[in-house]
């Protein structure tokens, strides 16, 4: 028998008989990935009809229904960690299919083992694992003191072994980890590839709607920090989580990037210890915890996280250059946000930065994505470049435009409060929101910046 060779796209699932730089049907650049089929009848000759055959739901007789409100709530079990219940939408849907996604060694294998112990206190509980032996799975849950005895292991990549396993043991949650490791023997492909990984994927799903199982899977990230294997699997499953952290920071983020039975805005925090996870659920404090006092170009911001505040530190540096173009570094930050606010500060208030490095940085390994900060930004930058330090009980909020003016921000009154909580005394923000402002808290000084000029008065002269 002949073996034959497809290229398939693995941002939409287009099949080429060569390997194509870009995907014609999408138009993602080096996305074309090599699958051999042992056999030539078994390649797809059809892909639409391949497609098809997946998605295609075991139930096919179903009726038109007529649309009523009168429906029950979703089933929803506490998996022990209010954070991760959170990002769920308020806890783990029965029949729910979630893929949680992130970098090696981030800690998804040890936060599935964490909330198995929550829910094996009134479900059965399948834990399959194609990465680990059983041996090393349960010396993890020893260190992590889980010794539930409705939790079962099972070590195993072959995706119709685990299915019938899980048809013999009809757990209420299977969690798979990791779903690339999933292979299906009918598929005439090798396993890891597209082909594969989609089809156990399906197999899966097909469970948790029949039975009304919940099913994690683990994903596994390819190296531009994307889901690896096909975009398909995203679109399959209900619920698309994301982990992330710096490896070596141990603060930890999970988000959902999509999700059927909840907000897409909310985030769950944890922090890595010697017990494994640990939720935080007073992430400002723990991020203000160990900030240095009265040094110049640090400042405090406050981000919109889901429903949640947070506040956290900006710090800047700017030194005196030896290269021959200055460099520009951002970490948590955007790389263009940065050079934005340097064209402004540079134009507006005629700070060059020119002849200095600028190095920005967040404390905690947190990503910021909210122009909410961009004053904050500007401030620490200001601060550094002139080594002025802002106060430390100063907060400031504010997007800022090309024209150096500071625009208003979204739920103003609650970044106050938290800024209130948390100790800070004098708040800065943008004057549109200072007019509309209705409810301010005793004790709290809110100044209202109307342009970045505004902002400079805020810094403390040095002592010298
Ligand atoms: P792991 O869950 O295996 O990551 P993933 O499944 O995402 O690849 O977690 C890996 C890291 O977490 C590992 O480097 C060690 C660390 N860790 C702790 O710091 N404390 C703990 O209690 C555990 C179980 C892991
Ligand atoms: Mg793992």
């Amino acid at each position: 028998m002949k073996a034959k060779t497809v290229y398939v796209c693995t941002n939409c699932d287009n099949q080429s008989s060569s390997w194509l730089g870009r995907c014609p049907s999408c138009g993602a650049w080096n996305t074309f990935t090599e699958e051999t089929y042992e056999n030539e009848q078994t390649a797809p000759e059809d892909k639409k009809s391949a497609r098809r055959s997946l998605l295609v739901r075991a139930s096919t007789d179903s009726e038109p229904q007529q649309f009523s409100d009168d429906v029950a709530d979703y089933l929803r079990s506490d998996t022990g960690m209010n954070e991760f219940d959170r990002v769920l939408g308020g806890g783990l849907v029965e029949g729910s299919v979630v893929l949680i996604s992130g970098e090696p060694g981030i800690g998804k294998s040890t936060l599935l083992l964490q909330i198995c112990d929550a829910l094996a206190e009134s479900k059965k509980v399948m834990y399959v694992s194609g990465e680990e032996s059983a041996a090393q799975i349960s010396m993890r849950a020893k260190r992590l003191g889980i010794s539930n005895k409705n939790i079962w292991l099972l070590t195993e990549t072959d995706a119709d072994k685990v299915l019938k396993h899980a048809e013999k043991l009809q757990p209420d949650v299977l969690i798979v980890d990791s779903i690339q490791t999933m292979y299906h023997t009918e598929s005439a492909t090798i396993p890891g590839s597209v082909t594969q990984i989609k089809e156990s994927a399906a197999m899966f799903i097909n469970k948790a709607k029949n039975d009304g199982t919940a099913v994690l899977f683990v994903g596994h990230v390819n190296k531009e920090g994307g889901i690896a294997g096909p975009k398909i699997l995203e679109h399959m499953v209900d619920t698309v989580l994301y982990f992330e952290g710096e490896n070596h920071h141990n603060f930890r983020l999970i988000r959902a990037i999509k999700n059927r039975f909840g907000s897409t805005n909310e985030i769950g925090v944890f922090e890595m210890t010697d017990k494994g996870l640990r939720e935080v659920a007073n992430p400002s404090e723990m991020l203000l915890a160990d900030r240095p006092q009265n040094v110049s170009g640090n400042c405090a911001v406050c981000l919109i996280e889901g429903s949640r505040p947070l506040i956290a530190e900006l710090q800047a540096l700017t030194v005196e250059t030896s290269f021959p173009s200055p460099r520009r570094m951002s970490t948590g930050l955007d790389y263009n946000r940065l050079a934005l606010i340097l064209a402004v500060l540079d134009k507006r208030l005629g700070l060059h930065f020119s002849g200095v490095d600028v190095y920005m940085n967040v404390i905690g390994g947190l990503k910021i994505t909210e122009t909410s900060s961009d004053a904050g930004m500007a401030l620490a930058l200001v601060s550094s470049v002139r080594n002025m330090p802002v106060p430390d009980d100063l907060m400031c909020i504010g997007e800022i435009g090309l024209s150096g003016e500071v625009r208003a921000v979204s739920r103003i009154e609650q970044r106050i409060r938290e800024g209130a909580r948390l100790g800070f005394c004098r708040i800065a923000i943008p004057y549109r929101n200072y007019q509309k402002l209705t409810d301010k808290p005793d004790g709290i000084e809110i100044i209202p910046l109307k342009t970045i000029f505004d902002m400079l008065p805020l810094m403390i002269k040095p002592n010298k």
